[in-house]
């Protein structure tokens, strides 16, 4: 039987099982996707149990992202520059490290916002940090003409745009204003909106009408900001989708099938989320 894994410290409240399990039995494949937690100073030693063959591979969560980078013999491209691991998969006795991070994103909109890299525009991420390189990632490559980045330390953001490889620029979070009008894409990937929180002085009027407002925050399903853009007429899309096509490319690699993200997934993890 194939088995996979989530691994992480704490582990308990991680989605990937339910997810996971739903495609299993779906798909009626004989597998298994179990949570595991790993102490930070057992990493390595859950990695010899991986090339041991117990294991088709599986996710990885925090702590762990960044340490496993230095166990896997082969790390794709773009992970590299987002800069964490999400996903493990053994191929001809080879560890690879990749993140589907910047494939769920762009998934996400493909599915809920058909087009939406099509318009002329150019679009504004807010937030500098980790979440934020993913989003950068596949804006950049769905050929978006400039993509801004907005932070409350402006610093990060102008020193994250020199960083990446990218049409990006870097400002303070209270550029937003000027910039807005030319924006087809706003993305929050910054902790703001997680438990309800809200940002300042933010005028999503600016913004065009046919503008797409997005989240990657999903705790709660509809965040303040999106709350706030459907007050404004605009276009949006949660965050949980992120997390459901990011899931994707993990499940085709170690069991075979393409699984598909649909309605009824969706709310099979909303329904889990509401009791958490
Ligand atoms: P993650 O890995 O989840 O992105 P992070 O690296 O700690 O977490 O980044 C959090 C992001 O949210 C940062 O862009 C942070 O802005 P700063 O760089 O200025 O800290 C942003 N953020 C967190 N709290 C914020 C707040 N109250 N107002 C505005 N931005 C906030």
């Amino acid at each position: 039987m194939k088995k996979a894994f989530v691994i992480g410290h704490p582990i308990a409240h991680s989605l990937s099982p339910l997810l996971h399990g739903y495609w299993l039995e779906k798909y009626k494949i004989e597998g298994r996707y179990d949570a595991i937690n790993v102490f930070p100073d057992e990493l390595n030693q859950f990695v010899t149990r991986l090339r041991s063959g117990e294991f088709v591979g599986g996710n990885v969560t925090l702590p762990h992202k960044h340490a496993i980078f230095g166990l896997c013999d082969e790390i794709e491209t773009d992970t590299r520059i987002i800069g964490a691991v999400n996903t493990l998969i053994m191929r001809d006795n080879k560890l690879v490290g990749s993140n589907t991070d910047q494939l769920g994103f762009a998934a996400n909109l493909d599915q809920m916002a058909p087009g939406w890299d099509k318009k002329k525009g150019e679009a504004i991420v807010l937030g500098a940090g980790g979440a934020a390189r993913a989003v950068l990632v596949a804006l950049a490559s769905r050929g978006i003409s400039h993509i801004h980045i907005l932070n409350r330390t402006a610093q990060k953001a102008i020193d994250l745009a020199n960083e990446l490889p990218g049409p990006f620029s870097g400002h303070a979070l209270t550029h937003f204003t000027q910039l807005a009008s030319d924006a087809q894409i706003l993305v929050n990937t910054s902790s703001i909106g997680m438990h309800g929180t809200r940002f300042e002085d933010l005028p999503l009027n600016n913004l065009p009408r046919s503008a797409l407002v997005t989240d990657i925050v999903y705790t709660p399903l509809i965040t303040p900001l999106l709350k706030d853009a459907q007050k404004a007429g605009l276009k949006t899309v949660d965050g949980l989708g992120m997390l459901l096509h990011q899931a994707v490319p993990g499940f085709k690699a170690w069991f075979g099938t393409r699984p598909e993200v649909t309605t009824e997934l969706r709310e099979l993890l909303i329904n889990k989320l509401r009791q958490s």
